[in-house]
């Protein structure tokens, strides 16, 4: 029997939970069967899972709730107007999935939209939902009822320091050109324990969540891939931010999430670096050859 994912006084969580466990199957079958793979962009890809996880949440969240607007990654855009929105992504970890590598997920967050919000304005999330089919791991969290991972409260770590922490980033498959994220990549990898790069940002937040890492960074997200691992964070007593450390919105597309203990050491470290200070220089593969050559035991 599967065990009870949240508890009792979850509002919208029990009734999207069976609508991501069978997303979730979906993913799964598609996976065994194997499934040809599409490109969006040059290395954007989508296949016809990610398609039909978002055909089946979308219909399934109707039935469900039927006033509720839904935002999904593959196109939807129904009842923008609702009170209430879902952001939909139905298999975040493409890549990894296109490659049989098992880091992926479905994840859907819930926006409160009270009456007379402008478009352009933020609600409040309200409930998250992070299913990871090849662990059987169900993370959710609903606002002001903590996040739990399968019924088991979630605490974030509590780990003080950057120096001994485990970190997550991303890199793009858009615009890759044009992301400097590398050279944040190698100041946190001099800076922590290392720094994991597992190709799913709803799983990394969720991770955060329950505190096997202590902390995950990205540039140019969207609100599919952010909105459920956000509240999981928060209400498993982390903190999100910009990486200015200002509050974090839908529209923020660079995103800072910690065990709240290491977040000021990492906005800190992001503001010198956006200033063009502290980068430790990275020896170029020519200069490494040449020390190599010369027997310089330094290296
Ligand atoms: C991607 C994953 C990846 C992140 C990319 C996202 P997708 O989402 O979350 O970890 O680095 O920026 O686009 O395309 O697999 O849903
Ligand atoms: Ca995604
Ligand atoms: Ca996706």
């Amino acid at each position: 029997m599967t065990q009870p994912a949240a508890p009792q006084n979850f509002i919208w969580v029990p009734g999207a939970e069976p609508i991501a466990r069978e997303a979730g199957a979906l993913l799964r079958d598609f996976l065994a069967r194997g499934v040809e793979t599409e490109y969006k962009g040059d290395v954007d890809l989508v296949t016809a899972a990610d398609r039909a996880s978002e055909k089946l949440i979308r219909a399934r969240l109707r039935e469900t709730f039927p006033e509720h607007g839904v935002f999904g990654e593959e196109g939807t855009r129904d009842r923008m107007e609702g009170e209430y929105r879902w952001y939909v992504d139905p298999l975040d970890g493409t890549t990894n999935f296109a490659h049989g590598f098992p880091q992926f997920c479905v994840s859907l967050g819930l926006e409160h939209r009270p009456d007379g919000l402008a478009a352009q304005d933020d609600g409040t999330l309200v409930a998250a939902i992070v299913y990871d089919p090849t662990r059987e791991e169900f993370f959710a969290a609903e606002r002001g009822r903590s996040a739990w991972l399968n019924g088991r409260r979630l605490h974030v770590s509590r780990i003080p320091e950057l120096a001994e922490s485990l970190v997550a980033t991303g890199f793009p498959s858009r615009k890759r050109h044009s992301s400097p994220n590398i050279h944040f990549y190698q100041e946190f990898t001099l800076r922590s324990h290392g720094v994991r790069r597992a190709g799913s940002a709803a799983l990394d937040l969720a991770w955060t969540a329950c505190g096997r890492l202590e902390a995950f960074w990205e540039f140019n997200l969207n609100p599919w891939d952010t909105a459920a691992g956000i509240l999981l964070v928060e209400e498993a007593g982390g903190r999100v931010s910009d990486f200015a450390g200002r509050p974090w919105r839908l529209e923020s597309s660079e995103i800072l999430a910690s065990n709240g203990l290491v977040h000021d050491e990492m906005t800190a470290l992001f503001e010198n670096m956006f200033a063009g200070r502290e980068l430790a220089p990275i020896p170029t593969p020519q200069e490494f050859m040449a020390r190599r050559a010369a027997r310089d035991v330094s290296i």
